[in-house]
C-alpha cells in the first residue's frame, strides 16, 4: 500500500496509516531478531520497530547510531503500560540506509558526553547539537525570539534591521573590532542604539534583534565576541517609564513562555524550578548597591592608576571595600544576586563608567564630585548583568560636550547629532543580552551553550 512522507511532528494524525519518515538513528538497541530505533528528525522522536525479515539484512546488522535512513511502516498506537514519544510506534516493513555513519569507534559515539573536555565540545559543536540538551536550548532560545517579538508588537514597537557595518563606536573605543573597508577603517557594530533613535521620528518606537560584537578578551561564563543583541528605543518617556518598559517586555514575553504547552514543556525540561519572577523588580540606586556591598563585606580586588590588578607579597590581589565611583564587578554582581536571589534594577550610575550619551539625572539627584545618570543595568540571579540602558542626551550642545569629554571625533556622528538638532525629543532604551536572558531562563552555566555557535576570543570554528 501507498505511504504517506510525513515530519515526525506531525504525525499523530496518520496513526493507523502506513507511512514514510526520513531521519537520524537517535537510539539503537537490538535483541535477537527485533530492532528498535528511536529516530529524530529535528521535529521531535519516534520509537520504530524492525523485526522480522526486514531486521536481517546485512544493513540492519551493521546499522550504526546517527546514520540517516529511510522508513516505511504502519503508525500504531502504542499499547498501554508501554511508553513512546507522541504515544505511537513505527512497525517498520520497508526500510533504507541513506547515509551511514561511523558508529561506535567514532567521535561522536566515543568521546561526546555531558563531561567531556569543554574544548573537545567546542571543536564537536556541529554534532553536539544533534543531543538532545543542546537543541532543547536552541528550540527554546527560538521559542524566546518569537515570544519576544510578540511581546514588541503589542507594546507597538516596529521591528528594524540596522547594520552590522559601522564607522561609530557606542560602548568605547576599546572593544571594537576593526577592519579594512574599502580603504577606509570600519568596525563591527557594538549595537545598535545610536540607529535606532534615528527611526523614532519616522517609525516611532522600535526595536532590533541583531549581533553585536565587542573585542574583550574576557574568558568568562557570559562574555561571548558576537552575540544577539535585542535592543529597543522610545521616544517621549520619562526615566521611570523606561524601567516599567524594560519590566514588562521581560515579564510578559516569560508568561508566554510558561503558558505555551511546547515552550514551556522545553523550559520544564531544562530549568525545572523557574519561577517567573514577581513583579515590580526591586530597584536600588548605585549609591545604595555601593552601601550594600559593602555591609555584607563584598570587597573587590585593588587597582593601580591604569587598571592593573595590585597584588600582595605572597601574590594575591588585594582586596579593598567599594566606594561610590568603582565599578562594580561581574563578581560582585553576582554575589548581590546570589544574596538578593530577584531580579535587580540597579540604577544611577556615574558618567565616568558609562557611554558618551547617557543623560545626567536631574540636579536635585547630584551629590558630592560624581555626575550621575539615568542609566540601568538589570541583574538577574546566576548571570549578573543582562540589560543595560539608559535616557540619552537630547540637547546636542549637551552632545557636543559629551563627545568633546570623551575623545571623540563628532565628524562621523554628524547623522546622530543631527537627531538633536532637527526636532530633538526626551528618547531611551536598552539593550539585552539573549545568550544572557537565556543563560538566566534555562539555567545554563554559560552563554556559550546558548549561542548556536559561540564566538569567543580565538575561537571562530566551527
Ligand atoms: O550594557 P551594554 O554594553 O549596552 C549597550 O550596548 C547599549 N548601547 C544598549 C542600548 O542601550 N541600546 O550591552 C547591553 C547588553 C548587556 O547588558 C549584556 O546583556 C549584553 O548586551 N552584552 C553581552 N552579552 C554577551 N557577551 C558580551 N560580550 C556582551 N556585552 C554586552
Ligand atoms: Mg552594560
Amino acid at each position: 500500500p501507498k505511504a504517506t512522507k510525513t515530519k515526525i511532528g506531525s504525525a499523530a494524525p496518520h496513526r493507523g496509516e502506513r507511512v514514510r519518515v526520513c531521519g537520524w538513528v537517535h537510539r539503537l538497541r537490538s535483541q535477537k531478531d527485533i530492532i528498535f530505533i528511536v529516530l529524530r528528525d529535528g521535529t521531535g522522536f519516534l520509537q520504530s520497530v524492525l523485526s522480522g525479515r526486514v531486521a536481517q539484512t546485512y544493513d540492519a546488522l551493521t546499522l550504526t547510531l546517527e546514520s540517516s535512513v529511510e522508513l516505511v511502516g504502519v503508525l500504531k498506537e502504542v499499547p498501554e503500560g508501554k511508553t513512546a514519544p507522541g504515544g505511537h510506534e513505527l512497525v517498520v516493513d520497508y526500510w533504507k540506509v541513506l547515509g551511514p555513519a561511523p558508529g561506535a569507534d567514532d567521535a561522536f559515539t566515543n568521546r561526546l558526553n555531558e563531561k567531556s573536555d569543554p574544548s573537545i565540545l567546542a571543536d564537536l559543536r556541529h554534532l553536539v547539537l544533534r543531543g538532545e540538551t543542546a537543541s532543547s536550548v536552541l528550540r527554546l532560545r527560538a521559542h524566546l525570539l518569537t515570544a519576544f517579538r510578540e511581546t514588541y508588537i503589542s507594546h507597538n514597537l516596529l521591528e528594524v534591521t540596522p547594520p552590522c557595518v559601522v564607522q561609530t563606536q557606542v560602548e568605547g573605543g576599546a572593544t571594537l573590532f576593526k577592519f579594512d573597508y574599502y580603504g577606509q577603517p570600519a568596525f563591527l557594530t557594538q549595537s545598535s542604539q545610536l540607529y535606532l533613535e534615528t527611526c523614532l521620528p519616522s517609525l516611532g518606537d522600535v526595536f532590533c534583534i541583531q549581533e553585536s560584537f565587542r573585542a574583550e578578551n574576557s574568558h568568562t561564563r557570559r562574555h561571548l565576541s558576537e552575540y544577539t543583541h535585542m535592543e529597543a528605543e522610545l521616544a517621549f518617556i520619562t526615566f521611570d517609564d523606561l524601567m516599567t518598559h524594560i519590566e514588562a517586555i521581560i515579564c510578559e514575553t516569560v508568561d508566554k513562555i510558561v503558558s505555551q504547552p511546547g515552550p514551556a514543556a522545553l523550559l520544564k525540561h531544562l530549568n525545572p524550578d523557574f519561577k517567573p519572577p514577581a513583579r515590580p523588580f526591586r530597584r536600588m540606586s548605585y549609591v545604595d548597591a555601593i552601601a550594600w556591598l559593602n555591609e555584607h563585606c563584598i570587597k573587590h580586588e585593588k587597582e593601580d592608576a591604569e587598571g592593573n590588578v595590585v597584588k600582595d607579597e605572597a601574590g594575591n590581589p588585594i582586596m579593598v571595600e567599594h566606594a561610590v565611583g568603582d565599578d562594580i564587578a561581574e563578581a560582585a554582581e553576582r554575589q548581590m544576586t546570589d544574596i538578593i536571589g530577584t531580579p535587580i534594577f540597579l540604577y544611577g550610575f556615574p558618567a565616568e563608567l558609562k557611554a558618551f550619551y547617557m543623560k545626567k539625572m536631574p540636579a536635585d539627584k547630584q551629590e558630592g564630585n560624581h555626575v550621575f545618570t539615568e542609566s540601568c543595568d538589570l541583574l538577574m540571579p546566576g548571570v549578573g548583568e543582562i540589560v543595560g540602558g539608559s535616557m540619552r542626551i537630547a540637547d546636542s550642545e549637551e552632545l557636543l560636550a559629551a563627545y568633546k569629554r570623551e575623545g571623540i571625533d563628532p565628524e562621523p556622528y554628524y547623522w546622530f547629532t543631527d537627531q538633536r538638532k532637527y526636532g530633538t525629543c526626551e528618547h531611551g532604551g536598552y539593550g539585552l543580552g539573549v545568550e544572557r536572558f537565556l543563560a538566566w531562563l534555562a539555567n545554563r552555566y554559560t552563554v556559550r551553550e546558548c549561542s548556536l555557535y559561540p564566538r569567543w576570543p580565538g575561537k571562530a570554528t566551527p
